[in-house]
């Protein structure tokens, strides 16, 4: 199922449903360099909702909570704890891309509508995917304003700095044990994407916490976003623990590019993120196998960045420790050198740091 009747340009924004906007957008203000660009809330006529918009490069993230009880924000927290409601994509039509995917077997959010102030109008319209994640679908006709008809441009005067990310490279989805092919194949069918890489329990000691992973990709593979679930092992998958707390499938993580990783973590660190730490050991190893490369392995293991190597050249890549209490939702840091992977190199260091992590909250 391929030729969609309309474009899917890339990843819109992503919207997370939090408890405490506030807090959050300063979080993510002031340690990852986001810049507050929009807001809708009680000051713009928003009754039951607030909503604030970061961006930084071409990454979009609104962080929106509910400003009164029993509403659907509010039982989404309540379930799924702070976490990811929408991966929404930037379409040419989203009428079209709304109808399409229904007749294709999807299930609507909600109805296109046209939204307008006074800075242009918009079309946005909704599907549901994988547990209570949404699609929305965004068509801006000629917008001028900071972001969506409906906010107001955020001027907090305050400048944020720029931690060098760029773009949103993937944005992974966890699924419970046995639902990660219907979830590739709803993909398949819906949007015709294929699935552009893959890995089994197979690949993994069974040792260390495991999963099965496939990266479901569109045709020029802008979009990419593989799809997890967890594997059996001698211990608790980590995709397992995720399914735990989120309670159903759910975005586990967004990959954030960089032009320059060393600068980016350098800075992240200093601000205050954590990072997932990578044993001494991994650097000991690390020049027996991975090539030349530009970067001085002393500073990756100062900041504990990994590596992976393919036939195109290597990446770079390093993962936050959950970014609430729930152990669901987490960033990762990525630079890519001509290499399209998607790090399996460095899957057992990485499980392996996860699990002493796992250990410590008693999860494992
Ligand atoms: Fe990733």
């Amino acid at each position: 199922m391929k030729n969609l009747p309309y474009d899917i340009k890339g990843f819109d924004h992503c919207e997370l449903y939090v408890s405490n906007a506030k807090q959050t957008a300063h979080y993510y203000r002031t340690t990852m360099g986001f810049q507050p660009v929009a807001y809708r809330g009680l000051e713009t006529g928003n009754r039951d909702s607030v909503s604030y918009v970061l961006n930084q490069d071409r990454i979009n993230l609104v962080i929106t909570s509910p400003l009164e009880k029993n509403t659907k924000i509010g039982a989404h927290i309540d379930r799924h704890g702070d976490g990811m409601k929408d991966v929404a994509f930037t379409v040419d039509d989203s009428e079209a891309a709304w109808k399409t995917s229904l007749e294709r077997g999807a299930k609507s959010a909600m109805e296109p509508k046209e939204i307008k102030d006074e800075n242009g109008e918009a079309v946005v319209s909704a599907i549901e995917t994988f547990g209570d994640t949404i699609h929305t679908f965004v068509e801006r006709k000629n917008y001028k304003g900071s972001f969506l008809p409906g906010f107001e441009t955020n001027d907090l005067g305050v400048k944020s700095e720029s931690t060098g990310l760029v773009h949103i490279d993937h944005v992974v989805g966890n699924q419970p044990d046995g639902e990660m092919q219907s979830v590739c194949d709803f993909y398949e069918k819906v949007f015709g994407w294929h699935r552009f890489w893959s890995v089994d329990d197979k690949d993994i000691n069974t040792k260390y916490s495991s999963l099965r992973s496939i990266v479901m990709a569109n045709d020029n593979e802008i979009v990419k976003m593989p799809i997890n679930e967890p594997a059996d092992g001698l211990r608790k998958s980590q995709i397992q623990e995720y399914i735990d707390y989120y309670e159903t499938g759910g975005v586990q993580h967004l990959a954030l590019s960089t032009r320059d990783i060393i600068s980016t973590v350098r800075t992240m660190r200093a601000n205050g993120v954590d990072f997932l730490p990578t044993p001494k050991s991994y650097y000991d190893t690390l020049r027996d196998w991975i090539g030349p490369i530009d970067e001085d392995i002393e500073t990756l293991a100062e900041l504990g960045i990994l590596v992976d190597v393919d036939e195109n050249g290597y990446m770079l890549q390093i993962f936050t420790q959950p970014l609430q209490d729930r152990p669901t939702l987490f960033f990762e840091v990525i630079q890519r050198k001509g290499s399209n992977s998607f790090g399996k190199g460095n899957f057992k260091a990485l499980f392996e740091s996860i699990e002493r992590e796992q250990e410590k909250r008693g999860n494992l």
